[in-house]
């Protein structure tokens, strides 16, 4: 949630910012601004071309500071926009985070004749910055967040030291990138991706100053450490749309080879098994667990719920599944044999990390399912499985989904086969798990029935998606892609709950999604969707190839291939991500963007 780029080096920063915001942009684009010291901050409130606009021409200087925001204090206008400036107008800030304390701060700050141009909490840190400043920035800057509540990922630079860029962590990523011709800061690795590949991440607490040509790592209190630089395992073109008109349609068609990446080298087909290289050290604990729980967020939290039904299923093992914003608050009564498994495309989530903290508190072992290498959630938590499904950048999660979900399929396969599930079965699995990245490519070169479906449906403003057993948090991630890409109301409900109040509300202008495989649920699920036609409600159901009834009871169908039940629910997810982008094109909305949201949820 926002993104932060500096650079300090040999080349006209101006242009170096504007593309890093440009990557960045799916962490939030309510406004964005830059600073080059010696010239004013140039701000735009929208999307960074409104920003670049404003550079017809460029302004010198070889050092900036630049920022994108996802507005949390005071309302996305040009005011709030960060860089925020301290009172004499020459040191700048940027800032990734929330400062709690800023209240209290700031009515301090104002007590002292101080005054600010925004609403936001990142000024009161600016003002804060240049009432402590006495020449030294970074001591400026430690002195200052020794006094702050909250947290922060920050990038500070100033008229008298426009050779340097300040930079401190607490709880919101920073990475600073070591490149040729200067340095570069950032709060995503790919925004760096362009210049270089090697990179230093800050933990919390640690703040750093960075140079031209080097970078100096110090504690908040001042104690110089030494880190290893590392290799950021990725190629630029992963950040690009590469002919797609959209990133969210470039990403669903990347599913094939996500499911490889995720797969790679992890079954061994002949003994029906898998093996997560990750689970190495802990393997005896986590085989050894009486009860799971999985914690995530949004659609993370899906993936685990379908994570819950298959771990049951298949590996006898009783599973919980929590919200971050839920477990990390409430109280948890583990055993000792429990082990926390954190879920997140990220691994930046706040809530999920607050959780990852508060199991490791109770001494419960925790692991992470996590797709961003290198996250705080893949440091902090004790051994996990990478999804490999490469950067994510739309804001809607699919592919990562779909990753997660391909995840809990090995976890599952994992544990069941140490807890009794038989040699074929495991086979059976492992087999059709190596084959479907060829049958979703085989599926996905002719998606012109959800083209058509969705213009269909385009025009309601409510929709109800139902499923049963695995197919029952798909329903939910199906309402939600559809509700955060079309803005259209959508809900979802375990179809057998429909009656007990929410079938109130069906007419014929408010289609069900219905979640239909021939699986071990299907006639209960005929049974609702003939329940929800007596109330005139149009039917989409998504279905697997092969069955002749359901075209008699839904208006209208889209079919899937039928695989294994557990890996069902990663292909009926596939038409549902498609349902929403068409959709969301259809009606003009910018699908890679949604309103009011961004992609790393940094704030709790
Ligand atoms: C929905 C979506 C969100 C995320 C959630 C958790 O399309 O992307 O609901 O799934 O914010 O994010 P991560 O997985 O990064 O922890």
């Amino acid at each position: 949630m926002c993104g932060i780029i500096g650079y300090v080096g040999s080349r006209t920063a101006v242009p170096i910012l504007l593309d890093g915001l440009r990557t960045l942009e799916y962490r939030g684009y309510d406004s964005a601004g830059i600073y080059v010291p010696g010239h004013s901050p140039v701000k735009a409130v929208g999307p960074i071309d409104n920003l670049a606009a404003k550079f017809a021409e460029s302004i010198p200087g070889t050092t900036g500071i630049a920022h994108t925001r996802w507005a949390t204090h005071g309302a996305p206008t040009e005011a709030n926009a960060h860089p925020h400036l301290d009172m004499s107008g020459s040191i700048a800030l940027a800032h990734n985070g929330i400062i709690e304390n800023f209240r209290e701060l700031r009515e301090g700050l104002i007590s002292q004749g101080i005054k600010f141009d925004s609403e936001t909490d990142t000024e009161v840190l600016a003002k804060l910055i240049g009432t402590l400043y006495q020449g030294d920035l970074l001591k400026a800057v430690q002195d200052s967040l020794s006094l702050v509540r909250g947290t922060y990922g920050i990038i500070v630079t100033s008229t008298h030291h426009s050779d340097k860029i300040v930079t401190a962590r607490l709880g919101s990523p920073v990475v600073i990138g070591l490149g040729i011709d200067g340095n570069l800061i950032s709060s995503d690795p790919s925004a760096l991706l362009a210049h270089t590949k090697d990179v230093v991440y800050l933990e919390d607490g640690e703040c750093a100053v960075v140079t031209k040509d080097a970078y100096e790592i110090l504690t908040l209190k001042g104690k110089r450490l030494t880190k290893t630089p590392e290799t950021v395992e990725l190629e630029v073109e992963a950040v690009q749309k590469q002919g797609y008109d959209h990133f969210m349609l470039k990403e669903i068609f990347e599913i094939p080879e996500v499911i490889e990446n995720t797969i790679r080298g992890r079954q061994i087909l002949s003994k029906g098994k898998v093996k997560l290289g990750g689970l190495d050290g802990v393997f005896s604990k986590l085989t050894s667990a009486s009860r799971l729980m999985i914690v995530g967020c949004g659609s993370a939290y899906y993936a685990g719920q379908v994570g819950r039904y298959l771990l049951e299923e298949y590996a006898g093992l009783p599973t919980e599944v929590e919200l971050g914003s839920e477990y990390r608050y409430k109280r948890n009564l583990p055993d000792k044999e429990s082990a926390v498994i954190v879920v997140t495309q990220s691994g930046e989530t706040a809530d999920t990390l607050a959780s990852v903290r508060s199991a490791k508190e109770q001494g419960i072992l925790t692991l992470g399912i996590v797709n961003a290498v290198g996250s705080t959630i893949a440091r902090e938590t004790e051994a996990g499985i990478y999804n490999h499904a490469g950067p994510e950048i739309a804001v809607a999660s699919t592919k990562a989904f779909i990753s997660q979900l391909t995840v809990f399929v090995l976890l599952t396969v994992l544990l069941a086969r140490e807890r009794g599930m038989s040699l074929e079965e495991g086979k059976k699995i492992v087999e059709e798990l190596n084959n479907l990245p060829d049958l979703i490519r085989k599926y996905l070169k002719n998606t012109s029935d959800i083209k058509t479906v969705a213009k269909k449906y385009a025009g309601y403003r409510d929709a109800m998606f139902i499923g049963r057993k695995f197919h029952a948090p798909i329903a939910y991630e199906g309402s939600l892609k559809l509700k955060e890409v079309t803005y259209i109301h959508a809900e979802a409900y375990a179809a057998g709950e429909l009656k007990h109040g929410s079938i109130a509300m069906l007419d014929e202008n408010f289609p069900i999604v219905a979640l239909v495989p021939q699986d071990d649920v299907y006639e209960k699920m005929i049974s609702n969707i003939e329940e929800v036609r007596a109330r005139k409600a149009p039917v989409l159901a998504i279905a697997t190839k092969g069955d002749k009834h359901i075209s008699e009871v839904a208006d209208d169908v889209l079919f899937v291939p039928k695989v294994h039940p557990i890996l069902q629910p990663i292909v009926s997810t596939i038409p549902l991500q498609l349902l929403a982008y068409y959709i969301g094109v259809e009606k003009g909305l910018n699908v890679d963007r949604p309103r009011n949201l961004a992609k790393s949820v940094t704030v709790e």
